[in-house]
């Protein structure tokens, strides 16, 4: 039978663009009242209109969460609409690519503010009426730079690897309670992450998916009640090449990072 969303209530966090933006509607295609936020307003307009197309109860936050009280007047703000939250889609995100070298503490915080503690803090904050009621699920969107150790995201993939290993942690302590995890290990989806201001080039080649493919697997892997996802599904086996070989791998990176500069 598996996890059904039709008739949920799902917060989809970093819903104006990309990924978050594509689960949102595919969300309420299925039948989910969704709550979607971001800091764009115009841009998170434009996705709830697609949404309540679907799903009419349908409504959106402007919210910068690498503000702390933002993040808690969300949770309040979406339980108070829609008088709980069943699905939390932990998706915002920034990789502010640098090169370990140029990299100061301050980027490194603030990264590790929006990809890691704005999640656990949503997370925190939602799970107390999700445990009341005995069922619910919490989606954390990672990416394969959290086990691939990606050249130039030393930062990002700390942040990244940190959701990981909480969202494992979590799904541990909460295993008998209803409330269930998915991790997912987005590869290469081609949103506009890789044209961000304030960041360095993205220079490696790699195949980039569609945002459709992406959100089609989470929604595949939600719905078979699944702990983790890669996505594309190769990169699972490159994450257990690197696993069984952590020298080897970290060698092979350096020298296609050096034939490449
Ligand atoms: N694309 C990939 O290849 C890839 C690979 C691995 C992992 N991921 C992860 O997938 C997630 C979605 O990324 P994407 O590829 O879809 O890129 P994207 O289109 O740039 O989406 C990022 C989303 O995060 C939101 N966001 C950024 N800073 C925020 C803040 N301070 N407060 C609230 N929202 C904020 C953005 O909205 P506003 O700018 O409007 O605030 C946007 O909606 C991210 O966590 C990313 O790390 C992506």
């Amino acid at each position: 039978m598996g996890y059904d969303v039709g008739g949920k209530r799902v917060l989809v966090t970093g819903a104006s663009s990309g990924i978050g933006a594509g689960l949102a509607v595919a969300f309420a295609k299925a039948g989910a009242t969704v709550g979607i936020c971001a800091r764009r307003e115009e841009r998170l307009k434009e996705v709830l209109a697609r949404c309540t197309e679907h799903a009419p109860a349908s409504r959106m936050w402007v919210t910068d969460l690498s503000v702390p009280d933002e993040v808690d007047g969300l949770a309040d703000a979406a339980v108070a609409a829609f008088g709980g939250v069943d699905v939390l889609v932990n998706n915002a995100g920034v990789p502010k690519r640098r090169h370990v070298t140029r990299l100061e503490i301050a980027t490194v915080e603030a990264v590790a503010s929006l990809d890691y503690l704005s999640p656990v803090r949503l997370t925190l904050a939602l799970l107390p009426q999700m445990l009341e009621r005995g069922e619910g699920r919490i989606v954390n969107v990672s990416s394969v730079a959290a086990t691939l150790s990606s050249p130039g995201e030393a930062a990002y993939a700390a942040a990244k690897a940190a959701l990981s290993v909480w969202s494992e942690g979590m799904a541990v302590d909460l295993w008998d309670t209803g409330v269930k995890v998915l991790v997912v290990y987005p590869g290469v989806v081609d949103t506009e992450l890789f044209t961000l201001p304030d960041n360095d080039p993205f220079t490696a080649e790699v195949e980039k998916i569609t945002v459709d493919e992406c959100v089609e697997a989470v929604m595949a892997a939600l719905s078979r009640e699944e702990l983790q996802v890669y996505v594309p599904a190769w990169f699972a086996d490159v994450a257990a090449r690197k696993a069984a070989d952590v020298g080897g791998f970290l060698a092979g990176t350096a020298a296609y990072v050096r034939g490449r500069t």
